[in-house]
Order: C-alpha cells, then structure tokens, then sequence
C-alpha cells in the first residue's frame, strides 16, 4: 500500500483548503469552557482575541458571550466565511431586537500582529505552526491578558507526528507553567489519539488543551 507523506498545511494556500473543509466548524469545546471560566467580578475587560480564528467559530461564540472580539488569522478565505458567518449571526440578533458586541477580523500573521489588552485570549491549534522564537516571543502573555484575564491555548506535544517530523513545535508538559508565568494553570488536558489530518491522512496526535488565570499581581 503507498503510503501519503503526513504534512502539516502550511503557507496560505494550504491553509485556504483547510478553510473550505472547515467552513462551518463550531467553537472549540475549550473556548466554550474558558468563557465559563471568566470572573466579571475581577474586571478584566470584555475584550477577546482569537488567534488562528480560522471560519469564525470561536469568533462568533465569543461574540455570542458579550465579548468584543479580534479575529486573526493569515487565510482570507477563512476571514472570509467568517465574516459572513458573523454576519448572519448579527442579523439574527438584530431581528431579535438586541445587538452584539463588535467583532475585527485582521488578516495577519500572529508573529505580526499586536495583541491588544485582553480579558480572554485563544489560540487553538494555531500556534505550533509558529516558528519556536516567534511562538515564545507570543508567550509573553502577561503584558497582553488583564490580571483575572483567561486564556485558552493549545500546544502540541514533541511526540506528536507533526512535532517528530519537524512540521510544528512543541511544548513538553513540564514548559507548559514556564512558559505561562503570571499565570495559573485550571485545566490541563493531554490527548493522545490516532487520527485523520484534515487532509485525510491518518497521524498520531499527541496534544495539550490547557485553561489558565492570570495572577492578579502584577
Ligand atoms: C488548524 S486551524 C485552527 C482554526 C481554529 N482555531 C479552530 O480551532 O477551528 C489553524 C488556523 O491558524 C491559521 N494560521 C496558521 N498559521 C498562521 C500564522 N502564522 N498567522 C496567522 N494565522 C495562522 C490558519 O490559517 C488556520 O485558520
């Protein structure tokens, strides 16, 4: 049997054909949980940032939970069905007689672009496509996410497919606290499953999904 070499989509082409095949895909289950997880009491702005937004499904979750969102992402065609995705869902609402906060989508590279001041922050599956200096460079969350601010991020493990093959980076469940300092970590899930890329072809995911809280001191 011929085997198909495993690649990671990289570039904006490759990630223009994920956009299609994932042009309706729902908010990830962990921003769902991270939106849960937001104190109002401890006042970090409603202000939230998905980083790799892709079609828009975390983006239009957020929305939905009254946060003021940016969106970024370096396909167009994925900032595209987002924006009409946002669209519907913002008609909808108005026809309900309520509007929603406002939602900017940016198309940028995260290595570029300016996180601005935030209560929430995600980036699921997104940033092991970074470069490792750029991805720490982005880990300097602190400066970003207001104290009682939550992020939601994802990091492949070294031993994924991906991570061994030297298509992503990776982090080690021992780097994942270091690399968040100021931050307290709520959940820390590690998946290790096989699967299909969204180009079909099967891999060994090996993953975190992890939940943390800004410390309060500053
Ligand atoms: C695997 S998809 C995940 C999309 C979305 N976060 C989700 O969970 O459904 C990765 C997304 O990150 C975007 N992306 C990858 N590298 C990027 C980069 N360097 N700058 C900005 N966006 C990037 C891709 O275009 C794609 O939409």
């Amino acid at each position: 049997m011929k085997m198909r070499k495993i690649r990671a989509p990289s570039k904006t082409r490759g990630w223009d054909d994920y956009a299609r095949r994932h042009k309706v895909s729902p908010a990830s289950r962990w921003i769902l949980e991270g939106l849960k997880r937001i104190t109002p009491a401890l006042g970090a702005p409603r202000v939230a940032v998905d980083l790799g937004c892709g079609t828009g499904g975390g983006a239009l979750a957020l929305q939905a939970g009254g946060f003021e969102v940016h969106g970024v992402d370096i396909s167009r065609l994925a900032l595209s069905f987002a924006r009409n995705r946002l669209r519907e869902q913002e008609k909808r609402a108005n026809r309900a007689g309520f509007s929603l906060p406002t939602v900017k989508l940016h198309r940028c590279g995260l290595a570029k672009f300016e996180i601005p001041h935030c209560g929430l922050l995600v980036a699921i599956r997104s940033l092991g496509f970074l470069r490792r200096p750029e991805l720490m460079r982005l880990l300097q969350l602190p400066r970003k996410v207001a104290p009682g601010g939550v992020t939601v991020l994802h990091f492949f493990e070294p031993q994924d497919d991906w991570a061994l093959a030297g298509l992503v980076r990776a982090l080690s469940r021992s780097e994942i606290p270091k690399a968040l300092r100021r931050f307290r970590v709520l959940k820390l899930e590690e998946r290790r499953y096989r699967g299909c890329t969204a180009a079909g072809v099967l891999k060994s995911w090996h993953e975190f999904f992890v939940i943390a809280q800004r410390t309060q001191r500053s």
